[in-house]
């Protein structure tokens, strides 16, 4: 049993990593420090096998799928992913497109390239609640990477289950979790946030049960109800007056 993780270094990544390798799956981890991958490598008790790679640079991605093609793996967990925070005229063009390389294409190359492989078994696109609201001002590119990853997924496992396919696809939506994802975005949670062990566990139980959308947390899933039966221009006002308590 064979599971590959992007950002398996840290945060929700390393979390499902430990978890995986308790059930004896050897991992297949990707991150940008070599060292923090090094770590991981030595502590877990299943075969680790790291590649230090950047992944918003999409070469790297194709090369990443050249080198396990053929090492029949069953889970693909697309996780790697950051946020940016700031308002539209602030914020670094370059850096969001580098967050949109990572968070968007790199998510989508992997999940097309790994959804042709006949070891593939099941494929897990880390989202996040972010991405089924209708925009996040303050975060508005991360809200939208994140939109996209939740519309492309669902898409593609309907026409999965149309097709008989053996693949599974599922989308965690995580709200706020306790990583470094608040470190590299600049920002302090305003709301209690779940460890990363609650959610990592909670996501990869529920995609073995072959769950779609996956929400840890009852309130995130309070909220994204609530989200869904509020006008557009209110809902808007109410996550602006959130994100800029993150500040
Ligand atoms: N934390 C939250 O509140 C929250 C909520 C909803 C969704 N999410 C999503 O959960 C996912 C995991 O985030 P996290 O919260 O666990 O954050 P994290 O602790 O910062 O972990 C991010 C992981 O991704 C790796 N990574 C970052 N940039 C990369 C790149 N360019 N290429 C390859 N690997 C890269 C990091 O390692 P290196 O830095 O060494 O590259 C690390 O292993 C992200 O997609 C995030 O959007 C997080």
């Amino acid at each position: 049993m064979k599971a590959l993780i992007t950002g398996g270094s840290s945060g929700i990544g390393l979390e499902m990593a430990r978890y995986l390798s308790e059930f004896g799956y050897d991992l297949y981890l990707v991150a940008r420090e070599k060292n923090d991958l090094l770590k991981v490598k030595k502590e877990l008790k299943t075969e680790v096998s790291i590649y230090p790679y950047d992944l918003s640079i999409l070469d790297n991605c194709y090369k990443l799928y050249g080198e396990l093609k053929d090492e029949k793996i069953d889970i693909v967990i697309n996780n790697a992913g950051y946020g940016i925070f700031g308002d539209y005229k602030s914020n670094n063009l370059d850096k969001e497109l580098n967050m949109i390389d990572l968070n968007v294409k790199c998510l989508h190359i992997l999940t097309k390239l790994f959804v042709n492989n006949k070891s593939t078994k099941y494929i897990m696109n880390v989202a996040s609640s972010a991405g089924l609201m209708r925009g996040g001002p303050l975060m508005s590119g991360y809200y939208g990477s994140k939109s996209y990853v939740c519309s492309y997924s669902l898409a593609l496992y309907e026409e999965l289950r149309r097709n008989n396919d053996r693949i599974h696809i599922s989308v965690l939506c995580p709200g706020p979790v306790d990583t470094n994802f608040n470190k590299r975005a600049n920002v302090k949670f305003n709301i209690k946030s779940l460890s990363a062990k609650y959610v990592a566990k909670y996501a990869i139980d529920k995609m073995f049960k072959n769950k779609l959308l996956i929400i840890p947390g009852f309130s995130v899933r309070l909220g994204v109800i609530f989200s869904r039966i509020i006008p557009t221009k209110l809902l808007l006002r109410i996550t602006y007056r959130i994100q800029e308590r993150k500040r």
